[in-house]
């Protein structure tokens, strides 16, 4: 069990956030980047005792957005990132106001009107800012919707840095995922090289290949990388379920080319990797939200037969609103903790009899105490889960003859008073196309690595331990120096406790 909640998740009003405000017209939001989290937390507490409504997440609701150390040019970015992001769909704008607005109001004890002087120049959204200067420098401080306005520029940088990690470059892999991932959260479409003047993580290749599709449409270096025989083989064998980079590349060196290539010699393949060959066309087909739903029935009903009460989330990229996948996954859990222990093998063992599974690897738990220091040195979750193959029958309205298809299914059983992080951790996003295999080291969490921001949970961990000092991982969040957990009984919060605004799931496709 986690140790209850020890301290007052800091930045958090600490009462409902409508409750006893005086001023019904005013709904505040402090903004965090230059504020800190522990002066955020401070003037939150002022404001509520003086019967302001202070609005912990950014929402339609907010009337007046205070800003501290910002410039107009800053808080300008800060807002159209967030208009672009459609996280307040069809909102006017609330006032962006310099702090002085926030203590004068204090000061008067009730909401003073806004002068010029208070106010932030803000460009209205749409309007071009010249040579945007501000990103923050974590993913997670900025929410990522899933579609955004540079596709054309992401797909070959985000190609480049899948080969990259195909020669094992992790260098220029992850330099290439971060110039991507700056440009999907940026609110327009880049029509000028120059614009991209004074982005973060902007390297000198990055920039050559932006520079050359906005000039000629297509980069000469990627479309030849795209169509050599290494890029295209490579692309080939870690597409199957079960193989990773080393894997693949081993086979490459050995003259290996086509599957047929592979199936000759499958008394050296796992049974993963069987299983992954044998279904190789179907699972390479995109997961489709019908099969969602239906496999969601599917699993529902047999958890339900065999432990009532127990319930199934659906998490991973259909959670951020993608609308195909390369598998299905789920969390299983139960409200009184410790009765999802053991779930997991009679789950399967019911959806075998019902014919529904083509292969499956469990993984047992492990180190099911939370508390456990050594949890945060484990490369993988200590959940027990399981890698499936199921085996969907035809829609009820499919034409004869429809037939079978197998789909991807991954399966975690989570101990309630950990399952706010698993849903964190588990809803991603993730980096495509990894160095590592299935499996390997996708979660390591201790020690981080320096600096390579993209993809949304891997900043967010990194965020964790590099400005506030504690370790996060899907099972919690750890401050080492006073070893204690910290108890949370929503994903909101997590992101309260670390001082974060909330992103939900949509926004956080880094
Ligand atoms: N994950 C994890 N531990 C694993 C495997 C995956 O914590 N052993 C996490 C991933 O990091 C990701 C989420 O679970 O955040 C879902 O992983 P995955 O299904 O691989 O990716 P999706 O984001 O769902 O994308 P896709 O549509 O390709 O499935
Ligand atoms: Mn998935
Ligand atoms: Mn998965």
């Amino acid at each position: 069990m986690l140790p209850k909640r020890r301290r007052a998740p800091v930045g958090s009003p600490g009462c409902p956030a409508s409750s006893g405000a005086r001023f019904p017209g005013v709904a505040i939001y402090l903004a965090e980047p230059r504020m800190g989290r522990s002066r955020r937390a401070f003037l939150t507490r002022l404001a509520l005792s003086k019967g302001f409504r202070v609005l912990d997440a950014y929402s339609p609701e907010v009337t007046h957005v205070v800003m501290e150390k910002t410039s107009a040019e800053e808080a300008s970015c800060w807002q159209e990132l967030r208009v672009a992001a459609g996280s307040i769909p069809g909102h006017t704008s609330p006032a962006m106001l310099d702090i002085s607005w926030f203590t004068d109001s204090m000061a008067a004890g009730e909401p003073v009107a806004v002068e010029p002087r208070h106010r932030l120049e803000v460009a209205m959204p749409g309007k071009e800012v010249p040579g945007l200067v501000w990103m923050p420098q974590y993913a997670c401080q900025c929410p990522t919707p899933l579609t955004h306005h540079n596709p054309n520029l992401t797909e070959p940088l985000e190609m480049l840095a899948e080969a990259a990690g195909f020669e094992g470059s992790e260098g220029r892999f992850l330099s290439f995922r971060r110039a991507a991932s700056v440009l999907k959260a940026l609110p327009s479409q880049v029509t000028a090289p120059n614009q991209l003047q004074g982005l973060p993580h902007f390297g000198e290749h990055s920039y050559r290949v932006v520079q050359e599709v906005l000039a000629r449409g297509v980069c000469e270096e990627v479309e030849r990388i795209r169509c050599s025989e290494r890029y295209q083989t490579m692309k080939l064998f870690t597409g199957i379920f079960g193989v990773g980079v080393k894997t693949a590349d081993r086979w490459y060196r050995e003259g290996l080319r086509t599957l047929n290539s592979l199936q000759e010699q499958s008394q050296r393949l796992t049974q993963q990797q069987k299983a992954g060959l044998r279904h190789y066309q179907d699972l390479s087909a995109p997961v489709q939200w019908p099969e969602v739903e239906a496999l969601q029935q599917v699993v529902e009903a047999a958890v339900g037969h065999i432990l009532p009460g127990a319930t199934i989330t659906l998490v991973g990229g259909f959670r951020r609103g993608k609308l195909q996948g390369h598998d299905v996954d789920f969390l299983i859990t139960h409200p009184q903790e410790g009765r999802e222990a053991g779930l997991l093998p009679r789950v399967m063992h019911r959806l075998e009899s019902q014919g529904l599974v083509l292969y499956h690897q469990h993984h047992h738990g492990h180190c099911a105490d939370a508390t456990c220091p050594s949890r945060h040195n484990h490369a993988m979750d200590s959940f027990e889960m399981t890698f499936c193959v199921f085996c969907l029958p035809p829609p009820p309205g499919a034409a004869v003859g429809g037939t079978q298809r197998a789909v991807r299914v991954d399966l975690v059983v989570v101990p309630v008073s950990q399952f706010p992080y698993a849903l964190l951790g588990w809803t991603g996003s993730k980096v495509k196309g990894m160095l590592l295999g299935p499996g390997q080291g996708l979660w390591s969490v201790a020690p981080i690595q320096p600096c390579f921001p993209q993809h949304f949970q891997r900043e967010l961990r990194r965020f964790s331990r590099k400005e506030r000092g504690l370790w996060l991982n899907s099972h919690g969040l750890f401050d080492p120096q006073q070893k204690k957990h910290f108890h949370a009984a929503s994903e909101e919060d997590i992101f309260r406790h670390l001082g974060l605004e909330y992103l939900p799931p949509e926004q956080r496709n880094a």
